[in-house]
């Protein structure tokens, strides 16, 4: 038995150029949607992180045939073989996103089977919109224990006006939809650039998708999908993160891929609180340089294209280190603080009520013991650990290696102390 941690000493100012990966929340609904098609399909620019491996391994216990390509950061994905339905309990445990290959499934094949996906620490993750849509749609649900069936002779077109533009739901309406005769119309969409990836593809392998103003999506169905091949996006939250590390270590990074047209509000913010920015032709390409004294600034998170939730943790340590109070609103998950508890434990000045945390700016952080407690949580703290004084210990590092290829390598590449331990306990 070995327990991994990595030690993650105060850095000096990150400099350099750095590329970027593809984003993890696009490649994964990406990778479910070639359920709906019957053939060899090829995504470039895939982010290897752990979680696309579990991606893979549900694919293929349904009886995908996966070929990885790890030179070329490629998948060959041939979904002729698909011949099962459900996905067990333990692949559902390991990754939520497993909830997105239900609408695939109910499309092509009329029934799907899934354990339902536990919450995580960062809220109950409830699935009822997905459910709700497909028994519009004409499926029947039946819930046994903790698994949920649904099954559909013929799915039904219909209009859904979402309470909350869930990224999840859209998607996997979305994804049903593309096979359903007649319109589909889903008001109130989410519009997430993962969302427009998702679209991007489907529209590739023939599916009738508009995108229209004001959060309308209208899809009519197909006969069938055709496999294709598609490029992922560069992961916009992995820009994010390495401009953060950059802020709160003085330095200056060029992201010559970066995302800046999808970044815009968190950018904005950047500016705000004094970095300087800027932004390519068309927003591709961020060029940022760190201001000396950061003054704090106050932001909520909101479904794009507001302030994203999945930068809140890690904006949150440039908060701490920033001239003067702000406050930090979470509007999107009921428990997405956990990281507030390990950076008091580095000195932050944080009150939490509720999800609202506000925050005095304190000189300098000081080396801890921290445990990562979800994703961007984890990111959060990493970039806590290169800027504080004195040596830090981050354990729990599963959860970084579940959403990032390898930050701490690119972070490496850029100057920052990070030394990845394992030892026998
Ligand atoms: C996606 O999660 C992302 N995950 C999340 O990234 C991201 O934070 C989130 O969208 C918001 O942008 C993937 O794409 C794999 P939602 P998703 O449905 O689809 C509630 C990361 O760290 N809700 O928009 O689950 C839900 O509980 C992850 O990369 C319901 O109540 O997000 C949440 O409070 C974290 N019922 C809110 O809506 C439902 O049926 C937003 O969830 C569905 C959602």
């Amino acid at each position: 038995m070995h327990s991994e941690f990595l030690v993650l000493e105060k850095s000096p100012a990150l400099c350099g150029i750095s590329d970027l990966n593809g984003a993890k929340n696009a490649v994964l609904v990406i990778m479910a949607s070639l359920i709906l098609t019957s053939g060899k399909s090829k995504l470039c620019n895939v982010p290897f992180s752990h979680d696309v491996f579990q991606m893979i391994a549900l694919l293929e216990s349904l009886g995908a045939g996966v070929v990885i390509h790890e030179e070329s950061q490629s998948l060959t994905i041939d979904t002729t073989t698909i011949i099962k339905h459900a996905v067990n309990a333990e692949i559902m445990k390991k990754m939520r996103a497993s909830i997105l290959v239900m609408g695939p499934l109910l499309a092509r094949f009329g029934k799907a089977a899934i354990a339902l996906p536990g919450g995580c620490l960062i809220g109950d993750r409830p699935v009822d919109m997905h459910l709700n849509a497909f028994a519009r749609m004409g499926a029947e649900i039946s819930l046994d224990g903790s698994c949920v069936y649904a099954q559909a002779v013929h799915l039904k077109a219909q209009k859904f006006i979402l309470a909350y533009p869930s990224v999840g739901a859209t998607e996997n309406i979305m994804m049903a939809a593309t096979l359903i005769q007649g319109k589909t119309t889903i008001v109130n969409a989410a519009l997430e650039p993962e969302v427009f990836d998702l679209a991007a593809i489907l529209k590739k392998m023939g599916a009738h998708i508009d995108l229209l103003p004001a959060g309308v999506i209208e899809i009519v169905g197909v006969p069938e999908l055709k496999p294709v091949t598609h490029t992922i996006i560069m992961d916009r939250l992995e820009a994010g993160t390495l401009l953060l590390a950059t802020a709160v270590t003085g330095g200056e990074i060029a992201l010559p891929q970066g995302p800046g047209h999808s970044l815009e509000v968190f950018l904005e913010k950047l500016c705000e609180m004094g970095h300087s920015v800027d932004t390519g032709i068309d927003g591709i390409g961020i060029y940022f340089k760190a201001t000396k004294s950061p003054k704090a600034v106050s932001f909520k998170t909101m479904p794009y294209p507001g302030f994203p939730t999945d930068l809140q943790a890690p904006m949150m340590v440039a908060q701490c280190l920033a001239d003067g109070t702000s406050t930090v609103t979470e509007t999107v998950f009921e428990n997405r603080m956990l990281h507030v508890r390990e950076l008091q434990k580095m000195g932050a000045h944080i009150e939490l009520e509720g999800m609202i945390a506000k925050i005095k700016g304190v000189d300098r952080l000081y080396g801890a013991h921290l445990i990562a407690p979800d994703i961007r949580a984890s990111a959060a703290l990493v970039i806590a650990g290169i800027a504080a004084h004195g040596s830090s210990t981050l354990s729990g590092i599963h959860h970084l290696l579940r959403g990032y290829q390898n930050l701490c390598g690119t972070l490496q590449k850029l100057g920052a102390r990070i030394i990845y331990k394992s030892e026998a306990i």
